[in-house]
């Protein structure tokens, strides 16, 4: 396999955007998490004296973890001195995803509703280019009609134009392990290098059955008690999920019925195969005792050892 020099790669993506746009203006979608924000530095890097700094704009689809806008905002404001551009787009979301329960039908309509809502933030800056993060996996298993990926349109058979957008996606001959090296290289702070990777569809795809807002405050909880409690280099993701089901349980004496939530937490080189984490035993405890005690109306948590195939790494 050819070596991959960061370097080089980083200056051959500066060089296609900035003969790619000449003079036209640029949205970056933001997400919070590393591939985003390697678009970012390369779009502002590609920016020349005739053209203006690209745009950052995230999109509040309702789905995202606790404080993830409000900190990236903070961190834009703080390393380029640039507004991120928040569109509060809950309700369009979770309107839409309304009483939707096949997980190919929610990823669909999560990508419809962020597209047309895409198109409308370029004509509203007019600009005329969208960059955006998506990487080889995520090419790789829609095109393999494993799962839609939301964020892939040309190789899913859709023109963006339909949209009125132009993409540029750099990182899509990637893998993750790759954009972090470039990230490395472009003095990402290493914080990103540690967030965990999040699907862009977020919570919905963590969330079996119909996605509620009661739902997702559920999950966005228990995210963030199960991402607290892990630490190892060696998880490549750690998460909770929300089951469809309602079971049987105990709560305060009584009988009751409530949530089961199950905790995946996995090691994966390209993501394309994974496998089951070996929490210790200990720990697993604690984040189930922390869930069952935190998160309310939880009455079970199992853990998942499955590995990918047959599972993906989400339950969505
Ligand atoms: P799967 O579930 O396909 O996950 O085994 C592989 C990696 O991709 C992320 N993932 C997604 N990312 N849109 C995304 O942008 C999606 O629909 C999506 N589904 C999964 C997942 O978190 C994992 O890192």
């Amino acid at each position: 396999m050819e070596r991959f020099e960061p370097r080089k790669f980083i200056a051959r993506k500066i060089q296609a955007l900035r003969s790619f746009a000449s003079g036209k203006r640029i949205i970056v979608a933001v997400s919070g998490g590393i591939d985003s924000i390697v678009c970012f530095e390369l779009a502002l890097a590609a920016t020349t004296k005739s053209n203006e700094k690209p745009i950052p704009i995230i999109l509040d689809t309702g789905l995202l973890r606790l404080n993830e806008v409000k900190e990236t905002e903070e961190y834009f404001r703080k390393q380029y001195g640039i507004e991120l551009q928040k569109w509060e787009v809950q309700d369009r979301f979770l309107s839409a995803l309304k009483g939707i329960i096949i997980p190919e039908e929610k990823r669909k309509i999560f990508r419809e509703v962020f597209y047309r809502t895409m198109g409308q933030a370029l004509r509203s800056y007019s600009a005329e280019i969208l960059v955006q993060g998506t990487i080889l996996p995520n090419i790789i298993e829609t095109q393999k009609e494993i799962k839609t990926h939301f964020n892939v349109l040309q190789e899913a058979g859709i023109d963006p134009q339909n949209y009125g957008i132009i993409l540029f996606e750099p990182l899509k001959e990637l893998t993750k392990t790759r954009v972090r090296m470039l990230a490395r290289s472009l003095s990402i702070p290493p914080k990103f290098l540690r967030i965990q990777p999040f699907p862009g569809i977020g919570f919905a795809a963590r969330i079996t059955g119909e996605i509620t807002i009661d739902r997702i405050e559920k999950i966005r909880l228990a995210t963030s008690i199960v991402e607290s409690e892990l630490s190892s280099p060696k998880i490549f993701q750690g998460f909770p999920v929300l089951f469809v089901d309602r079971v049987t349980g105990i709560q305060n004496n009584v009988a009751a019925v409530g949530d089961v939530i199950a905790i995946r937490i996995v090691e994966t080189k390209d993501t394309l195969t994974a496998k089951s984490y070996r929490v210790p035993w200990v720990k697993i405890e604690k984040i189930a005792k922390r869930i069952l005690s935190e998160v309310p109306g939880t009455v079970r948590v199992v853990y998942d050892v499955t590995p990918k195939p047959p599972g993906t790494i989400e339950f969505v």
